[in-house]
This record gives C-alpha cells, sequence and structure tokens, in this order.
C-alpha cells in the first residue's frame, strides 16, 4: 500500500504541468465513469439490480465501489459473471455466450488496482434499459408463443434455503409437433427467486410408466429462449406430461401460488417434415457405470457414446453435483484415429446451469462411427470450496450429496447426404471468409 501511494505522489507531481486546465488524465487509468460504468452495464446488472437474483445492486458507483475488491476477485476467477467455459480449448464460438473478453477483465482489475476511481460524472453512460420482467423475449420476433405449458402452483417463502418444485404436468398436446423455438419464463413476482427452471418430456412406455423422452427446455436465470436450428425438427410428442424440476431460492419476497411457464413456437404448417433432420435434446449418462469417491479422494470417470450416422452437436450443457470439479466432451474418430476436445469446464459450480449452444456453422460435425467421450473430475478433498463433508464415500444418486456425471447434449441426426453437405457448407464459407 505504501509503496502506491508513492509512486501514486510522484506520477501527480509529475503530471500538474501536463494536467493544467484538463479535467482527468485520459488513458492513465480507468474510471468508473469512463469505462467500468460500461462493463457493469453490459455484464453484471441484468442480474445485480433490485429485484433481480444478484445479491447486491450495482447500478451506480456509490453501489459498485465498497464490492470492488471483491469484484475484482470474482471476474479474474470467471466465476462471475457465472458461466463456466473454457477459452482456450474448444469451439469458441456460442450464442448467448456470458463470458467477459479479457480486455474488459483486465480494465475493472486496473481500475481496483487503481483506487476504485469515479472519474469525471460527465462521462457516465445513460441508464441502460432491461427487457420488461414477465414478458416473452422472443415475442417481438416471432409473435407470442404457440403453446403455454405451466408448473404447478408452489408458495415461495421469503427466506429461507434452496428449494426444489418438480411435479409432472400433462401437456395437452394431440399430435406430434416439430419445435422451432421454446422460452421459460418466471412468473413476474418470482422472478429474483427462480434460479434456475428445467423442463423434460415425458411419454408412457409399453408397461404404461412414465419414461424421459428429451428434454423440453432449460432455464437459467438471465437467459433468452432457444431456437431450434433451421431445418431441424424437434419434436413436441403427443400424449406427454412436463416434468418441471424448478429450483428456487429465496429473496425475501414471499409469493403465493407461484408458477413458471414454458412457451413452444411449432414449426408453421407448410414446414416440410420430412425433408427436416430430426433434432433431440437427450441426457447421455456414464453407461452403466457405478463409482465411488473414498473420503479425501479424488475421481475421473469417463462414458461413452456412439452413433452409427453421421450427426451435427448442436449443444452441451455439462451437469456434475458437488465433488464435480470439472468436465468435457471429446469426439473420437476411429477412421483417421483423431481426438479432439470439443468444450470443456473446468471450474465448474453446481450453483449455475448452462448450456452452451455452438453457433450455426461451428456446430462439431461428426461421421458414422465416432464416440463422444465425457469426461468428468471429482474432488471429495477439503480444498473442494463445494465439499459439505470430505470423509463422507460419495456414489452416484439422485440426491444433491450424492454424485452425478451426465450430459445434456443437442444433437441433430443427419444422414451422409446431408453431412457431406454440410462439410461443403462449411468448406466454401472458409474459402470465402479468407482474404
Ligand atoms: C446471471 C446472473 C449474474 C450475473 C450476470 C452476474 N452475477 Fe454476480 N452474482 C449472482 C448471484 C446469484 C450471486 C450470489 C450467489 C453466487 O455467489 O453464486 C452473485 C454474487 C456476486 C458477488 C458476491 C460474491 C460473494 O462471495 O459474496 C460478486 C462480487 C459478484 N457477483 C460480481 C459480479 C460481477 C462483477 C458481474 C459482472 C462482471 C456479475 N457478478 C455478474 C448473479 C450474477
Amino acid at each position: 500500500m505504501k509503496k502506491t501511494s508513492v509512486i501514486g505522489l510522484f506520477s501527480a507531481i509529475a503530471l500538474v504541468p501536463a494536467l493544467a486546465g484538463a479535467a482527468e488524465p485520459i488513458g492513465e487509468h480507468p474510471t468508473y465513469s469512463r469505462e467500468v460504468s460500461r462493463i457493469i452495464q453490459d455484464n453484471c446488472q441484468i442480474c445485480h439490480q433490485d429485484g433481480q437474483i444478484g445479491p447486491m445492486s450495482f447500478t451506480s458507483y456509490e453501489e459498485v465501489r465498497p464490492w470492488a475488491p471483491l469484484i475484482r476477485m470474482k471476474v479474474l476467477s470467471r466465476e462471475m459473471p457465472p458461466y463456466q467455459y473454457d477459452a482456450d480449448i474448444g469451439v469458441q464460438e456460442l450464442k448467448g455466450d456470458w463470458r467477459m473478453s479479457q480486455e474488459d477483465i483486465d480494465t475493472l482489475v486496473a481500475w481496483v488496482d487503481a483506487g476504485s476511481p469515479m472519474g469525471n460524472p460527465e462521462h457516465l453512460p445513460a441508464a441502460k434499459q432491461f427487457p420488461a420482467v414477465g414478458e416473452w423475449r422472443l415475442e417481438p420476433e416471432l409473435g407470442p408463443p404457440d403453446h403455454i405449458i405451466k408448473s404447478t402452483k408452489w408458495d415461495v417463502p421469503g427466506s429461507g434455503q434452496d428449494m426444489w418444485w418438480e411435479p409432472d404436468v400433462p401437456t395437452g398436446i394431440a399430435e406430434n409437433r416439430c419445435i422451432k423455438a421454446i422460452e421459460t419464463l418466471p412468473s413476474q413476482a418470482a422472478h429474483g427467486s427462480t434460479h434456475h427452471a428445467n423442463s423434460q418430456f415425458l411419454v408412457q412406455n409399453e408397461e404404461g410408466e412414465w419414461v424421459t423422452f428429451g428434454r423440453l427446455s432449460e432455464y437459467a436465470y438471465g437467459k433468452l429462449g432457444e431456437m431450434v436450428p433451421e431445418g431441424a425438427c424437434r419434436t413436441a410428442p403427443a400424449n406427454s406430461q412436463v416434468r418441471w424440476s424448478i429450483h428456487y431460492y429465496p429473496d425475501g419476497n414471499a409469493v403465493a401460488d407461484d408458477q413458471v411457464s414454458v412457451g413452444i413456437w411449432y414449426q408453421d404448417e407448410d414446414f416440410d417434415e420430412d425433408a427436416a433432420y430430426e433434432q433431440d435434446l437427450r441426457l447421455y449418462a456414464l453407461q452403466g457405470g457405478d463409482y465411488a469417491i473414498e473420503p479425501h479422494g479424488k475421481l475421473m470417470t469417463q462414458g461413452f457414446h456412439s452413433f452409427d450416422h453421421p450427426v451435427r452437436i448442436d449443444s452441451w450443457q455439462p451437469h456434475l453435483h458437488l465433488r464435480g470439479v470439472a468436465m468435457n466432451i471429446e469426439i473420437y474418430d476411429p477412421s483417421t484415429g483423431r481426438r479432439e476436445v470439443i468444450s470443456q469446464a473446468s471450474n465448474w459450480s453446481a450453483g449455475w446451469n448452462h448450456s452452451h449452444t455452438y453457433k450455426d456453422g461451428s456446430q462439431p460435425l461428426i461421421p458414422a462411427g465416432a464416440t463422444i467421450i465425457q469426461t468428468a473430475w471429482y474432488d471429495n478433498t477439503a480444498d473442494n470450496p463445494f465439499n459439505p463433508d470430505p470423509d463422507q464415500w460419495v456414489g452416484a444418486g439422485q440426491r444433491t450429496t450424492d454424485e452425478m456425471s451426465h450430459s445434456w447434449i443437442a444433437v441433430t441426426h443427419l444422414d451422409e447426404e446431408g453431412y457431406e453437405m454440410m462439410l461443403e457448407e462449411r468448406a466454401a464459407a472458409e474459402a470465402g471468409g479468407a482474404p
């Protein structure tokens, strides 16, 4: 501290002549009003403002300043904004990517290191407008949803621990339809406490039991809806139910009879279902593998899945529990012997669930016979800050204190013709894009 202030003093003296008449030295260090306010607006305010899920509001210098040291720590460790996806390996072109640029992180850190100065208030940007709470964000583009399915009512208390609400609800879908877009919408009143809300389709098997058909929607706070890539059909099955998994995190406001909604936009009548490739969003588990993580121990597991036809991978969402610390997916192509990591989350946190959706044209294209390898790493030592009890043996199971190891992966199922065509399109785009 002493050293900094001495340097500060010298440079202040040195700058005095140059500064005569100037309001603020430009470029010496970042200020709140000039750079930091804009970075906070773009990356943090969606959650960090009154009534949203961030525990504190970041809408003014007075609100941000006391948190400066913690902000520095959280952005450097990339815990905030909460989006755990490695920047140095795998596909980097993602839709709805919350990661901050290295440049913005460096600017925030430099600002805190300079003593978090306000700067000249005249440089402050206008307050940023956020989408209205409780309205479909896809509506301006697509109109209102064709079909809305709501969770059954649940009383959210004003305070207390995390809670899960997992009702099954009939969909009323009479015949199979192709989905164009999906959005999950918490109620206006419980907007701040609905941390995430996932839904999946269930259908009845021959014995009449309800079994998983596929994922309908996945929602984490602050998210937009999901559009199914063009030319693909994600089926909404007839005679189905929706199983909700809603994670509430009380935020001070008690809400009686709360309901979360999922809106579905179907493909238009003239959509050629026969020409479309089927896309599904499914869980890829470790196949048959049970495992046990010993007290104070570490473990790595791997799951494998092969396709007998070519596929396009559209999104990936890792899922582990409290001992899980990292996961990735790789593609192994036995025809070439090549193995390639396509996505990795090496600072995984169970508090956040994200589906990493690859941008159109960047989705991995995989030949028939290739294998998806899912690798997960667990840390049951006291070094894992999320570990509730390092003295326990931990096995696979449903409870939060058990472990889980699977991914939700959206896959478009191709044939050889479609696969070759997509490869050619990519090659053409690459050739066209080259200088
Ligand atoms: C998607 C919503 C969301 C976004 C975006 C977000 N935060 Fe947060 N933030 C939260 C939530 C929820 C918590 C409390 C739970 C937690 O720490 O995970 C939190 C906690 C924090 C904390 C306090 C941690 C502690 O230990 O008390 C800091 C500091 C923070 N965020 C800074 C930021 C900054 C800086 C940004 C932008 C660069 C940002 N957050 C973006 C939701 C968000």
